[in-house]
Formats: C-alpha cells, structure tokens, sequence
C-alpha cells in the first residue's frame, strides 16, 4: 500500500527562479534563503518519495478570471509550464501519475469533493519553483506528480476548514492505494504578502510563525478563521497559506517537525519552508508475536 512519509510547505516566489538561473544562491541576498533548504535535501536523499502530491495555486497561466475552478486536479501522464512573463523558463516537463490522480478524484467525488479534473494542464511557477528548490539542478525531479489547484486568487475563496478537509480526505485516497508508493504531499505560496494595494509589501511576522507552529502540533486551530481573517492577518496574496493547510490536512498520522526556515523578505514576501514527518498510525501498532 502506499505510505504518506511527510508534508513539505514551500513558498513560490518567482524571482527564485531567476536567482537560480543566474547561480545567486551564494549571493548575501539569496544565501539565508537557499540555506534553508539543505536540511530538506538531506531528508529527500534518504526517504525517497516515489510521487509528490503537490496543493498549489495557479496565477492566471492554466486558469484565468473568467473559469475559476475552487479545486482542480490534473490527471495527465506530463505537466508543462509555459512562460508566465516572470523570465523564467523550465525546458523539462514534469512526470505525471495518472492512476494515483484518477483514485484521488475519484475519492474525493465519493467524498463530495466535486473537483473539477484536467487531463491537460500547465503548471505554473507555484509548482515548478518548490520542486526546483526541493530537487536543485536541470533535470526534472525524479518524482512523478500529482498537481491539485486551490483558487487563492479569485473570491470567493474556499475556507480554511474546507481545505482542510480537502486535505484529509486525498490524505485517506492515498493510504487506500494498493501501489507500494512513498508519497510526499506539498503546500506552496506565501506565508505573508501583499502585493497591491493600500497594504502593498504587508509582511506579519508573529502571525507567519504562529501558523508554522500550529500547522506541527495543532493544525485544527488554522480551520477557525475565516478565508478573510487571513486576508487580514497574511495579506491579499498571504492566503496562499490555503495550500499549507490542504497539505497539513493530508497527513494522517503522527507528525513532527523535521526543519524549517523562516526568512524576511523574499522579493515582498515572508519566505519560509516547513518540512514534517509523518508517520503512520500503521506503524505505531506494536507486533505481537503468536503465542
Ligand atoms: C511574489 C510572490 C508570490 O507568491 C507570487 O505568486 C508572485 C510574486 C513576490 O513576492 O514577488
Ligand atoms: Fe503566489
């Protein structure tokens, strides 16, 4: 069957992309920030996830105004990017699993989750630049991947407790797949920004590392506010936060905080990267030997 082994949080910031591209990770601008991802590097290298469940949001590259999906799940065998006038360019395409994708959907409509699913889709920079930084160089990441789209972009916006939810039941969809699969769920964006507006460059620190927190040891306590309370309290583009929850709602077992780094600014936003450890209630049951 397969197994969740963690969760990783990411922020998306474009400009990464760039500093990667011009080799600026030891730049005194960049370094605090790529820093902080050695410790994932080391974590991948030994638990090696087969696929990666990825919750993101796109910016306008596969969805636009006019059709917002609130959920949406590629199932495609390759996802591509395409230029979204960042300056960044991604020539490899991402491996798909379509099969683990059909059985999360299919989960998730039998949990009345009615997603909208896409057997063709482009992923934009909130799923390239997390891998990029998780599995650093020119090669594709050697994962295959599972893309689920949360609308963070146009209100209304779904809850905090809906993502959640969202969250547990593709949780319960992949520990009721028979491959033999270790399987790492990602949430990217934020934490804290705003990038128009009267509030243009809002970054709140206390509530960024009060989240971090939560999303470790109680992670329930997020679903109590509202999608506007975290416009309020992590800005209009802060609610990206969605997709940290969605990722913290699939972790089904006990969870402890392996790293993290938290990091001020990147490009207008708190930058951070939570890595945790799941492991599964399977697991924890003793073997009782036949007497
Ligand atoms: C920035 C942050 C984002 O989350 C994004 O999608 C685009 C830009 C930024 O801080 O520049
Ligand atoms: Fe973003």
């Amino acid at each position: 069957m397969a197994r969740i082994i963690g969760g990783i949080g990411s922020t998306h910031v474009p400009a990464i992309g760039g500093a990667i591209a011009k080799g600026l990770q030891q730049d005194p601008y960049w370094r605090p920030f790529f820093d902080g991802f050695h410790a994932t590097h080391q974590w991948l290298a030994s638990h090696k996830p087969d696929v990666v469940v990825v919750f993101y949001n796109d910016h306008g590259l596969n969805f636009f105004l006019d059709k917002m999906p609130t959920f949406a799940v590629g199932a495609a065998e390759s996802y591509r990017h395409e230029d979204e006038g960042w300056g960044i360019g991604f020539p490899h395409p991402f491996a798909g699993d379509a099969d683990l994708s059909w059985h999360i959907i299919e989960n998730l409509v039998a949990d009345e989750f009615d997603v909208t699913t896409c057997q063709e889709m482009l992923v934009d920079h909130a799923f390239t630049i997390p891998l990029s930084l998780l599995w650093p160089g020119d090669k594709a990441p050697p994962v295959k991947t599972v893309p689920i789209v949360v609308n963070t972009v146009q209100h209304p916006l779904p809850s905090p407790a809906r993502c959640f939810k969202l969250g547990q039941s593709v949780g319960r969809a992949i520990e009721s797949y028979k491959p033999d699969v270790n399987v790492l769920v990602i949430g990217t964006g934020g934490l804290s920004h705003q990038l128009d507006g009267k509030r243009a460059g809002f970054i709140n620190k206390p509530f960024d590392l009060m989240c971090m927190e939560k999303l470790v040891s109680d992670p329930a306590a997020l679903t109590r506010y509202s999608a506007m309370d975290l416009v309020e309290q992590a800005g209009s583009q802060g609610v990206e936060l969605l997709n940290w929850i969605a990722m913290r709602g699939a972790l089904t077992g006990k969870v402890s905080k392996i790293h993290s780094n938290y990091h001020i600014p990147i490009s207008n936003t708190a930058s951070a990267v939570l890595l945790m450890e799941n492991e599964s209630e399977a697991k924890q049951v003793p073997f009782k030997k036949a007497s």
